[in-house]
């Protein structure tokens, strides 16, 4: 069954369309890679999903309840967590705090004790790889480490799905195999659902289940990652932004 249904989701901005009729389902374990030239309207559609800007138009189903015109606390609340492609992160701050926030602001069983979101930040940064790092400011942080503390404070509330926006951007190819490790075991061990926004082709072909491309806020396809980039719609759209996908 799918966790998430989105039913023609729109966006507007002012007359134009970001996002333009989109529907898909996402089904609960699935690595789903969201791709399309610059502009398409993958981000603004993570947004629409996770309530940081809701859609003018359309339904967003997750879990069998409508998430819709819900505040991002609510969604995030329901079980929908998204890291963001400009981080907002408090350079003064913790790693260790940072993740605490996540925990007590993100957690989808209630409100929680400082004691418990102690524990889930703490649980999450070791299961990134950041223990050793929990008393360092955020600002001595290098960029993948950054993007590692951003997914951990999403996976503290303990969401179902997660909403990942070009966090493997500007990696080395050291760091961009973690990183595709770190999320593969998020789904594997943790369960979690995920759609990730990403321009790296390489990591989208090695890691994605399922490829939806978006072209000027539309579907242009969605399938199986080979199937959909040998797709001439694709083909095209890709050449039409210079950009050319990998093999
Ligand atoms: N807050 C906003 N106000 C007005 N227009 C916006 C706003 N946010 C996005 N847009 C427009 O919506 C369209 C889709 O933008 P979006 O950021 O979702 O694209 P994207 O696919 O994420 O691109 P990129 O790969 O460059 O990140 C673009 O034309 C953009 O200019
Ligand atoms: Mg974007």
């Amino acid at each position: 069954m799918s966790l998430l249904v989105l039913d023609d989701v729109e966006k507007r901005f002012g007359g134009l369309p970001a996002v333009d009729r989109v529907s898909f389902g996402v089904d609960e374990g699935e690595i789903l890679a969201l791709v399309g030239p610059n502009g398409a309207g993958k981000s603004t559609l993570l947004k629409a999903i996770s309530g940081l800007q809701p859609p003018t138009a359309g339904r967003i189903t997750f879990a069998g309840r409508q998430l819709a015109g819900l505040s991002a606390h609510s969604v995030r609340q329901r079980g929908v967590a998204m890291v963001l492609q400009t981080p907002r992160t408090f350079d003064s701050m913790t790693v260790r705090d940072n993740v605490v926030l996540g925990a007590m602001f993100g957690s989808t069983t209630g409100r929680i004790r400082e004691s418990e979101a102690n524990a889930r930040a703490e649980e999450a940064l070791e299961f990134i790889g950041l223990a050793d790092r929990v008393d360092d400011e955020v600002g001595s942080l290098n960029l993948h480490e950054q993007r590692f503390l951003e997914l951990a404070r999403a996976l503290a509330g303990k969401p179902r799905l997660v909403l990942l926006d070009e966090v493997m951007a500007g990696l080395n190819e050291t760091e961009l195999a973690a990183s595709i490790d770190i999320v593969r075991m998020a789904r594997d061990t943790l369960g979690v659902t995920v759609i990730w926004v990403e321009h790296v082709m390489t990591a989208v072909m090695s890691l994605a289940e399922r490829i939806v491309v978006l072209d000027f806020g539309q579907v242009l396809a969605d399938g199986a990652p080979a199937d959909v980039m040998r797709s001439p719609d694709v083909v095209t759209a890709y050449l039409g932004d210079g950009a050319i996908p990998v093999e």
